[in-house]
């Protein structure tokens, strides 16, 4: 089962008495497990989509399908919950909190999750570590390198374990030293943890290292390029033989579309 799907997607802003249309029809279907890279040039609508496919703006018309539900019709409350818990936010910025140290911003995710504060600084040492992070555990932002911070924004989008990780040009305030650590780790982290990536680049060379790349301009989808053949082969092949009816419900019905949801909320419930 493919983990997004966004169907006939259109989004438009009212900016005064100007309609801006920033999605102009998208139909997008995205497997678990892939590294997804969305690329365009700026004002190309890449933004936008992310926030649609994360569920954390609306579409004007069409659909998104997250793990087999329908956003439109889950509550604000109930989708932050499914947010915090599932899905893990990357940005160009950092977006750190200055007074709080690399430890405590990557614990705060698990504080919003209820973890105990003991939990909460194993998972989140832990994660610093692996990102190469070990001495700056109690250094603030300010007290850090560019890759540095974003290796700890990172941490923070990892720490909860969540199934998605949205990047929006995570490597745009980067050198081109740094950019390349940050894209291996990224690429490493989806191949281990078999975790679905969507990053948004205008950079091509940066595009480069996901399994797909979706080419945008003006709102809509131009083209979508592979550059790893067998890779897409292996997720889709991984899509067909994990649909919940084989694996978790009565193998030998074949109504996977009622069950697809059924199993859905089943795991949101978890
Ligand atoms: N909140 C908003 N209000 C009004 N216009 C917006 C808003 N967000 C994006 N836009 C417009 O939608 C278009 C696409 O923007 P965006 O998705 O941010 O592009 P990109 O990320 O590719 O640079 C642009 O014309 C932008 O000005
Ligand atoms: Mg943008």
């Amino acid at each position: 089962m493919s983990i997004i799907e966004a169907k006939g997607i259109i989004k438009k802003y009212k900016v005064g008495q100007e309609i801006i249309t920033a999605l102009n029809g998208i139909d997008l279907t995205i497997e678990k497990g892939e590294f997804l890279a969305i690329l365009g040039t700026s004002g190309s609508g890449k933004s936008t989509l992310l926030n649609m496919l994360s569920g954390l703006e609306r579409p004007t018309k069409g659909d998104i399908v997250i793990n087999g539900v329908r956003i439109n019709k889950v509550n604000e409350k109930n989708m932050s919950k499914f947010r915090a818990k599932e899905m893990g936010f990357i940005f160009q910025q950092y977006n750190l909190i200055p007074s709080l140290t690399a430890l405590e911003n990557v614990m705060l995710p698990l504080t919003i999750q209820g973890y105990s504060k003991k939990t909460r600084v194993k998972l989140a040492k832990e994660i610093l570590i692996k990102l190469g992070l070990s001495h700056r555990l109690h250094n603030r932002p300010t007290q850090m390198s560019g890759g540095q911070q974003q290796r700890v924004s990172i941490a923070r989008s990892l720490v909860g374990n969540p199934k998605i990780i949205f990047a929006d040009e995570p490597t745009g305030n980067l050198d081109s030293k740094t950019t390349i650590e940050i894209l291996e780790f990224m690429q490493q982290i989806v191949r281990e943890g078999s975790k679905t990536l969507i990053m948004v680049s205008h950079d091509l060379e940066v595009a480069q290292y996901a399994d797909r790349i979706v080419h945008m301009r003006d709102g809509q989808i131009k083209e979508i390029e592979i550059v790893d053949q067998n890779r897409e082969e292996q997720l889709h092949e991984q899509a067909l033989a994990e649909t919940p009816s084989a694996k978790e419900i009565a193998p030998k019905e074949e109504t996977p579309k009622v069950n697809l949801t059924k199993n859905n909320n089943r795991e949101e419930n978890n």
